[in-house]
């Protein structure tokens, strides 16, 4: 439904939302985001402990429904599990997030002869997003209602931020376009599809690099930081919800400006 005044146009209240990956680093910043402008999320992830967590969590201090389905994107057969589950538990699915993705590094040259690491690098990264798109995609348009669905892709999707993430690179790379193309394909249904393209922001990922690295890497940032995961999550909000129903197949960056030098 798209806005006419400004009048609730950022409540995502009685919406549920799937987010991938929503038990940690920036899919913990969306999913908190969508929960605290209203939204029922559904956090689809292997990591049955750290879900429950933030399950627990929510559910103390948002009024919202909560829940958790253990699920590996990169096998169709889980995935179909869990959306069959998810949308008997919530009946309708308004918002998908693919946030869930893994950050395979190395040269090409060096891995082995079946490029195990890139092959595994682009079932999670585009066709775990694909496979739920698929099905969730389904499901918004054989119900009539519509949906907004948001992947999360990267800068390095557009530059090349870091040496040697070439897979990874590629996979988002292919995420934007396919985002792109998916726009045009569902806009009929009443289903946008947006992209968004966070720079260097805090979270598992990148908690593995060293504090001296981390202010070294900041300081190639105009703003001179990381973002903060809710910092994506706002972004997601605003594109979950009425107030960006005008707006399908964009890629949006989110990079501190980290892509206008490079
Ligand atoms: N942090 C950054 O600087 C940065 C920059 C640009 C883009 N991104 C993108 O942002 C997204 C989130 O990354 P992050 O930085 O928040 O990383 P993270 O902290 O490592 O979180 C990754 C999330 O993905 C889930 N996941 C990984 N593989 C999965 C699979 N096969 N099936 C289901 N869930 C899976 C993980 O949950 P489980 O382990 O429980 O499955 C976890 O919740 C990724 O798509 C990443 O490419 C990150």
């Amino acid at each position: 439904m798209f806005i006419t005044s400004m009048e609730n146009a950022y409540s995502l209240k009685g919406k549920n939302a799937i987010v991938t990956g929503g038990n940690k680093g920036i899919g913990l910043g969306i999913a908190t985001a969508l929960a605290h402008q209203g939204a029922n999320v559904a956090i689809f992830a292997r990591d049955e402990a750290s879900a429950k967590e933030v399950i627990k969590d929510f559910s103390a201090k948002y009024e919202g429904k909560f829940s958790f389905y253990k699920t590996d994107i990169s096998n169709m057969q889980n995935c179909k599990d869990s959306v069959a589950k998810c949308i008997a538990d919530y009946k309708t699915i308004d918002v998908l997030v693919n946030n869930a993705g893994i950050g395979t590094g190395g040269s090409l040259l060096d891995m082995d002869e079946n490029m195990t690491s890139w092959f595994e690098c682009f079932d999670v990264d585009l066709h775990g997003a694909v496979r739920m798109c698929y099905l969730v995609g389904k499901h918004m348009r054989d119900t009539e209602k519509g949906g907004h669905i948001i992947n999360i892709t990267s800068n390095a999707g557009e530059i090349i931020n870091t040496p040697f993430l070439t897979a990874y690179a590629a996979a988002k790379a292919a995420l934007n376009h396919f985002t792109r193309c998916l726009a045009a394909e569902v806009a009929p249904f009443g289903i946008r599809v947006n992209a968004i393209a966070p720079g260097f922001t805090k979270s598992n990922f990148t908690k593995g690099i060293p504090e001296e690295f981390v202010k070294v890497i900041a300081a190639t940032v105009p703003i001179n930081r990381f973002a903060e995961a809710v910092e994506i999550g706002a972004l997601a909000a605003y594109l979950a919800s009425d107030a960006s129903d005008a707006m399908t197949g964009a890629v949006l960056t989110i990079d501190g400006g980290y892509s206008l030098q490079h």
